[in-house]
């Protein structure tokens, strides 16, 4: 052999060496971080944390396994805010050495990429660093914004991409990672974890361990701290929440074990062993976030009639899709929340009757085509383009309710028995792998459309999923209790029948929000007045009810619901509340949006604040 063939030979043995020795392993790209995983990847994140309530701060370390492919790359993580103090690499995890880095600057919406120099042998970087008061992903309370008023608390929220807010790691969800965690916190505190090792007993030692053993994308690690008690709702469910929530909270969850039951005879055994709920303080910025083996949820689903709990189904479905099976990038975010959102109402289905069902996915359906209707055509197809764009602007009913009708136009074709073994072996085929929107697509083709020929044509799914709006064909929802709630609206718009005359005994939240919804976009003040009298709108407990109820009061400038307005706005941060109210606030009354804003902005989440950020300017 000739030299010059020679080389080539090498330079071939050693790209297909590399590929096969290391099970190469195919990332999609994804705009919202800086890692290069083909390169370098992180595979493992040890925390060691002490909780600062003074600060506003946690510091500590973070010690990653790196996987490397690329011998000479150096390691590139995702960090926003984060104070980066000395960084070090070790060959035997013994001992650790000090090694150079950089950290960029800042992108407004991805945070400052860091590169970290790595020597030959090294196995682990240990990274000393401490989080700024105002990162993204955490919230600090004061003790007055918790129920018990005493104690200070303290939660992350990580999705989309705020892990890098307060972890310096690879911030995309198709790099999965293990982790373990020591955590430091005050003494009479408890520090809980999307992990084994939160504590039943809750006793308080201010030292807690914990470890997640499963792959998990990085947007699924999570913590909270404060004083938390625990109630067991099952064999393998529980709650977590303040002392005094803890009443209201674990009888309006009583049917979790129930819940996770009948799940898992429809889609298989759930994976993570325990499945518990952490009811959070009020500033929570979203319903529930499916942190693995403990749910966050908002104390807004506890209206004392369990008629919020689709949340908890919702949370408990991702689990499977989502938590086994993971978005790989933002942009296939729909392959998370549509088949969350489509196992949600089957666990309703199972729990509490069909009609329940019905009723909810009709509203669902309802509020996508309102909100579509005003929307950019990209913003409506399934498979969203996000550039130059923060992923939680892809936050709209589009992933949830399409992605839902999707699912559901497929099992309508298919029939329950096959469409249900087909999304079992969807998950038994990618548990804790983390796919594109084009391998879901794939995957059907040759698993349910090839399987049973001429029932669903790849152009129709196609259009799903890269087209603007609902196909013609998408599912029509039907229910009886609402055609009843219709003509009761219509009762009393006509002038026919007075609010305290409509048929309205025993209805439910569901129909009393779509009574609401119903309801013409303007209405006379002695309309709304009407109603209010015959049904006590303003002063409702139930918040979606209240939310709704305020809405129509902001439109129709009914002023009786001034004060329950300015109320709700304080003490809830939920942003799915807030933002809509604001909004509508702000363009029949910026002076009055400006100033209830001025009192609740310090008790919102960061998420929240910057969501209302956009819509209320004052000056
Ligand atoms: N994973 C989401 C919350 C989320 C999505 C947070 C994207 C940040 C970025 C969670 O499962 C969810 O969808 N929550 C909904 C409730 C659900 C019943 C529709 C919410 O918070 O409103
Ligand atoms: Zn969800």
């Amino acid at each position: 052999m000739k030299p010059y063939y020679q080389i080539i030979f090498t330079i071939f043995a050693f790209i297909f060496g590399a590929v096969l020795t290391t099970n190469a392993q195919t990332f999609a790209d994804d705009i919202h971080t800086y890692a290069k995983p083909n390169q370098v990847r992180v595979s493992h994140v040890d925390l060691d944390w002490t909780v600062l309530f003074e600060q506003k701060s946690i510091k500590g370390m973070a010690t990653l396994n790196i996987v490397r492919t690329e011998k000479n790359a150096p390691l590139m993580l995702d960090t926003r805010d984060l104070n980066i103090e000395k960084i070090e690499t070790s060959a035997n995890g013994k001992t650790f050495k000090p090694t150079t880095f950089e950290l960029g600057t800042a992108d407004k919406i991805l945070g400052a990429p860091l590169t970290v120099k790595l020597p030959a042998n090294a196995k682990q970087v240990r990274i000393y660093y401490s989080t700024n008061p105002t990162a993204s992903g955490l919230q600090w309370l004061e003790p007055a914004q918790t129920a018990g008023k005493s104690q200070p608390f303290m939660f992350s929220q990580a999705q989309a991409i705020h892990a890098r807010s307060f972890i310096p790691l690879q911030d995309s969800p198709q790099i999965r990672v293990t982790y373990s965690a020591r955590v430091r916190t005050p003494k009479n505190l408890l520090a809980v974890m999307s992990a084994a090792g939160n504590s039943q007993t809750t006793a308080k030692t201010g030292d807690y361990r914990f470890t997640m053993n499963k792959a998990i994308p990085p947007y699924l690690i999570a913590i909270a701290v404060g004083d938390l008690e625990f109630k067991s709702l099952g064999k393998r469910t529980g709650v977590y929440t303040e002392p005094s929530m803890m009443a209201k909270a674990s009888a309006e969850l009583t049917d979790t074990e129930k819940m996770v039951e009948e799940t898992e005879k429809i889609y298989g055994k759930y994976a993570w062993g325990r499945y518990d709920l952490l009811v959070l303080p009020p500033s929570f910025p979203f319903g529930g976030m499916e942190n693995p083996m403990l749910t966050f949820a908002t104390p807004t689903i506890l209206a004392g009639d369990k008629s919020l709990v689709s949340l908890v189904a919702h949370e408990l479905a991702h689990s499977w899709s989502g938590n086994l099976v993971t978005n790989a990038t933002w942009r296939d975010f729909w392959l998370n929340e549509g088949f969350t959102t489509y196992l949600e109402r089957r666990i309703i289905e199972a729990v509490y009757g069909v009609n329940r069902r019905e009723m909810e996915a009709t509203l669902g359906k309802r509020e996508l085509i309102n909100e579509m209707s005003e929307m950019s055509e990209n913003d409506q197809t399934l498979h969203v383009d996000l550039k130059g764009r923060d992923p939680d602007d892809g936050l709209t009913g589009v992933p949830y309710e399409k992605g839902a009708l999707l699912l559901r136009w497929l099992e309508e074709s298919f029939g329950r028995e096959k469409f249900d073994k087909f999304v079992r072996g969807y998950f038994a085929k990618h548990s804790f792998q983390s796919i594109t929107t084009e391998t879901f697509v794939d995957y059907l083709q040759k698993n349910l459309l090839e399987v049973y020929p001429n029932v669903v044509s790849r152009a129709d799914v196609d259009e799903w999923i890269y087209k603007a709006g609902l196909p013609k064909n998408a599912p029509n929802p039907k229910s009886d209790a609402f055609t009843k709630v219709e003509m009761q609206v219509e009762g009393f718009m006509s002038g026919k029948t007075v609010a305290s005359a409509l048929m309205t005994k025993d209805w439910t939240t569901q129909e009393w929000l779509h009574f609401l919804r119903k309801m013409p976009e303007t209405l006379s003040v002695e309309k709304m007045s009407e109603l209010d009298k015959a049904f006590n709108f303003t002063k409702i407990g139930n918040s979606e009810i209240a939310f709704q109820w305020l809405m129509m009061s902001i439109k129709n400038k009914y002023s009786a619901a001034d004060a329950r307005l300015e109320d709700f706005l304080i003490n809830i941060g939920r942003r799915k509340f807030v933002r809509p109210l604001f909004a509508e606030l702000a363009k029949v009354d910026m002076k009055r949006a400006c100033s209830i804003y001025s009192k609740s902005r310090s008790g919102y989440h960061p998420i929240t604040q910057s969501a209302v950020d956009a819509i209320v300017k004052c000056n």
